[in-house]
């Protein structure tokens, strides 16, 4: 049987604790066909918290608490539940609840379920059908939630996925979480590194399910979340979602720069007159070469090329992808000029630019010269 270990940070959850242990452990866990197992995981409470788990835990072999050690904040609480779930316990998934019943029982039965039908990331979401916030709230925070939570969909670019900052998660061990550094989350003191966890997880996941989840009110005591720790979700999503993109920017800044130094030199070799025909070609070359240098020491630099042979070889490839962009370009820049009129001259340059040489380019680069996408075919091809 799979063994499953729910992941509860409680601070100060003394008057939700034993209430949630009784209709989590002993009510929902038995309708569940899966070894389940509940951690706690505790931050000094002021008040009885430990004692009333730790009397709890007596009786249900199921129940632990732990302490999270000496730095404090969620994401810590986490790390370290994530660490011994792993390594004390050897779980098979584990999942992220609070301890409010802003996450009612009821609901861990579906996200098991999902799981053990093949998902290795199951997120409970209030943002798909069957899904809610709850409707007490006032109408700034459900805007706050849902225009945070969209705004966190579009940085990252994850269209499909309707909840990105539920804290009710389920998420393989093997292959999902053991491949990522704990250790480096980003602001692993704070509610956001749920933003990375999350990240992380959905890019090693091979199967992310969505679950309705019914988020309900806090009943007793407050929340611990705040502007502050707003600000700082926000913060890990646009830098996520910056460091996906980045390759492709300083791809397009290379692209620009080889634009001038083929500009620049068009001139002074025409100055030095040479015949037109040349100056274009030399400068082009130039351009070229710019354009490799500098991908691979900087754009590339992870798959940066050494060696004379190989640089040689690449170098060559490198001409010849561009002689594509420029057959691309002499072909449908006519033709659009055909189609639309001279008057539309410039807007067919920057499309067949925007829309068809910079991602022929970025394809070649990633896919044949620096290979950073991994694709059989293209070394099928290659081989050839
Ligand atoms: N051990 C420990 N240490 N537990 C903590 C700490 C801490 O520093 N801070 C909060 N917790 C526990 C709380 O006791 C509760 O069980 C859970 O973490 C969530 O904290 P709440 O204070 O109830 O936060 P919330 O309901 O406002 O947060 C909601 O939004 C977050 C961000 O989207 C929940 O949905 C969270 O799950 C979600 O991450
Ligand atoms: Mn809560």
């Amino acid at each position: 049987m799979q063994k499953i270990v729910i992941i509860m940070p409680a601070w100060n959850e003394a008057d939700n604790i034993s209430q949630m242990i009784e209709e989590l452990v002993d009510r929902e866990f038995p309708k569940i066909e899966a070894n389940m197992y509940l951690l706690v995981v505790d931050n000094h409470s002021k008040d009885q918290e430990f004692e009333i788990v730790k009397k709890a835990s007596e009786t249900r072999k199921n129940v632990q608490i732990i302490q999270q050690g000496d730095k404090s904040g969620l994401g810590w609480a986490y790390i370290s539940g994530f660490k011994y779930a792993m390594e004390k316990l050897n779980a098979d998934a584990v999942m992220e609840m609070d301890a409010d019943f802003q996450h009612p029982p009821r609901f861990v039965k579906p996200m098991v379920e999902a799981y053990l039908k093949g998902a290795s990331y199951v997120i409970g979401s209030r943002y798909i059908k069957g899904g809610s916030v709850p409707q007490e709230w006032a109408f700034f925070r459900k805007a706050v939630s849902f225009f945070g939570n969209l705004f966190i969909r579009i940085v990252l670019v994850k269209p499909k996925i309707h909840d990105l900052t539920t804290g009710f998660r389920l998420t393989k061990v093997k292959g999902v979480l053991d491949k990522i550094d704990l250790d480096n989350l980003m602001e692993p003191g704070r509610f956001a590194h749920k933003v990375d966890l999350l990240y992380q997880c959905i890019k090693n996941a091979k199967k992310v399910v969505e679950v309705p989840l019914e988020f309900a009110p806090r009943v007793k005591e407050k929340s611990k979340f705040n502007t502050k720790e707003m600000v700082a979700t926000f913060k890990v999503a646009i830098i996520l979602g910056l460091k996906d993109k980045q390759r492709f920017i300083k791809f397009a800044f290379v692209g620009f720069a080889g634009f001038i130094v083929n500009f620049v030199f068009l001139r002074v070799f025409r100055s030095l007159g040479f015949a037109e025909v040349l100056a274009w070609a030399f400068s082009t070359e130039f351009a070229i070469t710019n354009n490799y240098a500098l991908n691979n020491i900087w754009t590339f630099r992870e798959a940066k090329i050494g060696g004379f042979k190989k640089t040689a070889v690449k170098f060559l490839q490198f001409n010849a992808t561009s002689a594509g962009a420029l057959v691309i370009q002499s072909v449908f820049g006519p033709l659009g000029v055909a189609l639309f009129g001279t008057k539309y001259d410039f807007l067919v340059l920057a499309f067949v630019v925007g829309f068809m040489v910079l991602p022929y380019n970025y394809f070649m680069y990633n896919a044949v010269i620096w290979k950073t996408w991994k694709l059989p075919f293209i070394d099928k091809l290659q081989k050839k």
